[in-house]
């Protein structure tokens, strides 16, 4: 049907029950579609050239904004957290404690960095940065087709903001929910805003946003892209769902994870830098 689909780095646990889902939402049409996208890892690369990307956090924590002696405190921090993020022999109950622990004191340790908000921009411009290939063609379709797009992330909203913003794809109907920094009067970082989001609270976040997803009422069909399993709670807002279709990244341990990703997304591209299946899809959705 979606000649990408094809493609080896796909897998499906169920294509049937996957074309059924895209028929429905095919005829349904663009007007009732909404998506709703990780950022870190999903619409950004997770490598290049055989070299990992930076995540949100990763661009200021390798920028010249931090001094070394925090950078080696940040270093310590993911080489102790990240397996546990990406370990599947450990239930998410036991991982969530940890992942608060882990953003709870690397935003400590931004926050005592003092940094200022009028280098964020040169900060990202400076970085390894890089969205998915096809990205421009992603972006660019959902504003034309006047799709939302929203960004649930537990980045940093600002960085996040700022990369797709130099990317030239910021377009108006791209809404982002993140950690936003809460910059003094004089422009330096004093704390982040709100609640904080983690890999494991999309779901609260997606809840407490539920006045959003008010406006999008008439969008019952949801394209959900993730690349953890914490991702996957993230449309749980959606007043009247009809359609589901989640896509997941799986990027890393692919081995180790391959079947618990198979068992919650619809479709798993397994060590895909690209956009396509994405994009591909969203063309069959909007009847192009
Ligand atoms: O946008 P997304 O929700 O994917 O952002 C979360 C990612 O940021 C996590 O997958 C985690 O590996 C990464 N992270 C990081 N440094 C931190 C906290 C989280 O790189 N201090
Ligand atoms: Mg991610």
């Amino acid at each position: 049907m979606i000649p990408q689909l094809s493609k080896s780095s796909v897998s499906m646990r169920d294509p049937e029950r996957v074309e059924q889902i895209l028929t429905s939402m095919r005829e349904a049409g663009s007007s009732t579609l909404q998506v709703i996208s990780d950022f870190d890892m999903t619409l950004t690369r997770f490598a290049y050239n055989g070299q990992r990307c930076p995540t949100c956090h990763n661009i200021l924590e390798n920028s010249k904004l931090i001094s070394e002696d925090c950078k080696a405190k940040l270093q310590k921090l993911l080489d102790t957290y990240y397996p546990i993020e990406i370990d599947s022999t450990r239930s998410v109950e036991e991982k969530l404690p940890l992942m608060v622990e882990w953003w709870t004191k690397a935003h400590d340790l931004l926050v005592q960095q003092k940094i200022s908000k009028d280098h964020l921009a040169r900060v990202v411009k400076e970085s390894e940065a890089m969205l998915r290939d096809g990205y421009q063609q992603f972006f660019g379709h959902l504003h034309q087709m006047s799709v939302p797009l929203l960004i649930f992330s537990a980045g940093i909203g600002d960085v996040l903001e700022e990369v797709i913003r130099q990317a030239g794809v910021f377009h108006p109907n791209v809404k982002v929910f993140s950690n936003y920094m809460d910059f003094d009067d004089s422009g330096v970082l004093r704390a982040f805003k709100g609640e904080l989001i983690h890999i494991y609270n999309k779901r609260e976040g997606a809840l407490i946003n539920v006045e959003h997803f008010k406006e999008l009422q008439s969008r019952c069909n949801v394209l959900l892209l993730g690349d953890s399993l914490g991702d996957l709670n993230m449309a749980d807002g959606v007043l009247g769902l009809k359609n589901i279709l989640k896509i997941g990244y799986l990027n890393d341990k692919v081995d180790e994870r391959r079947q618990s990703y198979l068992d919650t997304y619809d479709i798993i591209l397994e060590k895909d830098e690209t956009m396509d299946v994405p994009n591909a899809i969203l063309l069959y959705i909007t009847g192009q």
